[in-house]
């Protein structure tokens, strides 16, 4: 097989197999799992998400994820290490194959613009805690800068505050206001994170990510395990009936439970209520998507560093299930459950979001749970690594586009990368009023893209690449053999079933959302932006394509 792909680039690859493992269970495991999923849980209904959720990781984690290790892999072995490049080999050189996966890029391009903000507020939030509960760490400044003097916080007054600190922090009372006055302090802690990101991919996939990766997964693991292992000791905390341990955790396993509408209303809604929404398969689906990092271009992009004959069926499997223990075991014992515990279950209605979880119910958790601080540095610390491993696996795609396509020295690669990357972050840190534009990012690019994004790349690997040249791959230095009906399950059951929910999607919500944008400027402001950034990518890949069909055709 001859290798194409940028002939000036040195080879690069993974220096162990536990490296790979790690670098993709790190760049897998991160604020999806640690913040959106007890989000998603919490809205939906706990118990009742997790059916759809389970159902979805069986019929599309496993299958969808081991099949983009297997399609990276081989890309990788061709000389290609970006979607743009993976999809024209895997795709028969096709130009069409080709340009899609130079869109593809799109989705981790912009996903990774506001995750880096995101990673600063956990930055902050964890030095916050070390210094003491949301006190001055003689960082010039501190969450309560500018709150009324002698303001209680928490316990005495009911934590109401903490919303209000959270917004005032991430400047979501008026666009731009996180620039009056100079930079905020939460604007340099961004570039400290975006800094971090891209010294680690500069320092390149075995000697930055693997090593970081290495030194960072057990340090996850033990705080984490500290978390959990406090809240599985609370007992009943407040001694009110209906919040103890055995509470919190039924509510995250209970498929059927009393819901306070925003009306003051109770309703009782039965598993079969709650399953017979379709809105929560499409929340549980699209979750598995961003948790596992399927369609994100990260997954395909770092297995085509894995060495030719290295496994990757049981990488891909074990990434795959330490994935899935950090998410289920680890982020849903350590978020819900105390909320409920401390809070009260209709505070699972309350913060039925990631954000507000995240930030507004569990410091308000905190404040209330023995050794709370050390806890909260504990949770913040935890959620800041794992975002940082996963931001260098998002961000990674987009540099392999410009390393394969440009004839570019590696740090001008880097620096192009920052530099597109850091224009979207400034859109997001400008635009923080309601987090609009950080929505619109998420919504369009983390919850809609990966559907068409995972339906493409299925049929790509199903019909045009094909099962038998999938199984192959995937038996190419394999450490375990995957089940013959491995490759049925990705072509007659994960592509239909992602079919019908992404049209069952469209025609319920499509038209709803599309209203919403035609409602906020920001909003339409944040799509064009992204498709100006789709024509951007659409042009480079027509461009490199052209070329790369003209070498072709000389040889
Ligand atoms: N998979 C990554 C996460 O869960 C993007 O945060």
């Amino acid at each position: 097989m001859r290798r194409m792909g940028n002939p000036n680039r040195r080879k690069e690859h993974w220096g162990s197999r536990l490296g790979v493992v790690l670098a993709v269970a790190g760049g897998a495991v991160g604020l999806g799992n640690f913040l959106r999923f007890p989000g998603q849980a919490a809205n939906y209904g706990g118990g009742a998400f997790m059916i759809p959720y389970l159902f979805s990781f069986l019929i599309i984690a496993l299958p969808l994820a081991t099949s983009e290790w297997a399609l990276g892999r081989r890309g990788g072995r061709m000389g290609f290490h970006s979607p743009l490049g993976i999809y024209y080999a895997v795709g028969g050189k096709s130009r069409f194959w080709g340009i899609l996966g130079g869109l593809s890029a799109l989705t981790p391009l912009v996903i990774s613009m506001y995750y880096i903000f995101v990673e600063a507020w956990c930055l902050v939030y964890a030095l916050q805690y070390l210094g003491g509960l949301l006190e001055p760490l003689g960082l010039g400044f501190s969450l309560l800068d500018g709150v009324e003097p002698g303001l209680k916080l928490g316990a005495e007054t009911g934590g109401a505050e903490y919303q209000g600190l959270f917004e005032r922090f991430i400047g979501a009372n008026g666009d731009g206001s996180l620039f009056k006055g100079g930079l905020s302090p939460l604007l340099l802690m961004t570039l400290a994170c975006a800094f971090v990101n891209f010294y680690l991919i500069y320092r390149g996939v075995s000697k930055g990510i693997e090593r970081f990766s290495k030194l960072v997964a057990p340090l996850v693991l033990i705080c984490s395990l500290l978390v959990v292992g406090r809240v599985l000791t609370l007992g009943n905390p407040t001694g009110i009936e209906g919040q103890s341990l055995l509470d919190g955790l039924g509510f995250m396993w209970n498929p059927s439970r009393d819901v306070v509408l925003e009306s003051g209303e109770v309703v009782h809604r039965t598993i079969w209520s709650s399953l017979a929404n379709p809105e929560v398969w499409l929340a549980a689906t699209s979750q598995i998507f961003f948790t596992v990092s399927i369609c994100l271009g990260a997954t395909c992009t770092y297995a085509s560093y894995v060495r030719p004959d290295e496994d990757i069926a049981l990488s891909s499997v074990t990434s795959t299930a330490a994935n899935e223990f950090c998410e289920v075991a680890l982020g849903g014992l350590m978020a819900i459950p105390p909320m409920i515990m401390f809070l009260g279950a209709q505070a699972a209605d309350k913060f039925g979001s990631s954000f507000s979880l995240g930030f507004i119910a569990l410091p308000n958790v905190f404040e209330r749970m023995p050794f709370g601080e050390f806890f909260g540095f504990a949770f913040f610390t935890l959620l800041f690594c794992a975002a940082i491993t996963s931001s260098i696996s998002i961000v990674q795609p987009t540099l392999a586009l410009f390393g394969d396509s440009l004839n570019l020295s590696r740090t001008a690669c880097v620096g192009l990368t920052c530099l597109v990357v850091l224009s979207g972050t400034a859109f997001v840190c400008w635009f923080t009023k309601d987090l609009a534009a950080l929505d619109a990012f998420d919504f369009w690019l983390a919850n809609f893209a990966p559907f068409l994004g995972g339906i493409f790349q299925t049929i790509l690997i199903a019909f045009v690449w094909n099962i038998s040249s999938l199984r192959k791959e995937l038996d190419r230095g394999a450490l375990i053999r995957l089940p013959r009906f491995f490759g049925f399950v990705v072509k007659w059951i994960s592509l239909p079933y992602l079919i019908l929910i992404f049209a069952f999607w469209c025609y319920k919500n499509l038209a709803e959302r599309l209203k919403g944008v035609a409602g906020s400027q920001v909003a339409q402001l944040s799509l064009l932006y992204m498709a100006g950034l789709a024509v951007g990518l659409l042009v480079l890949s027509v461009i490199v394509v052209r070329k790369w069909k003209r070498e072709e055709s000389a040889k």
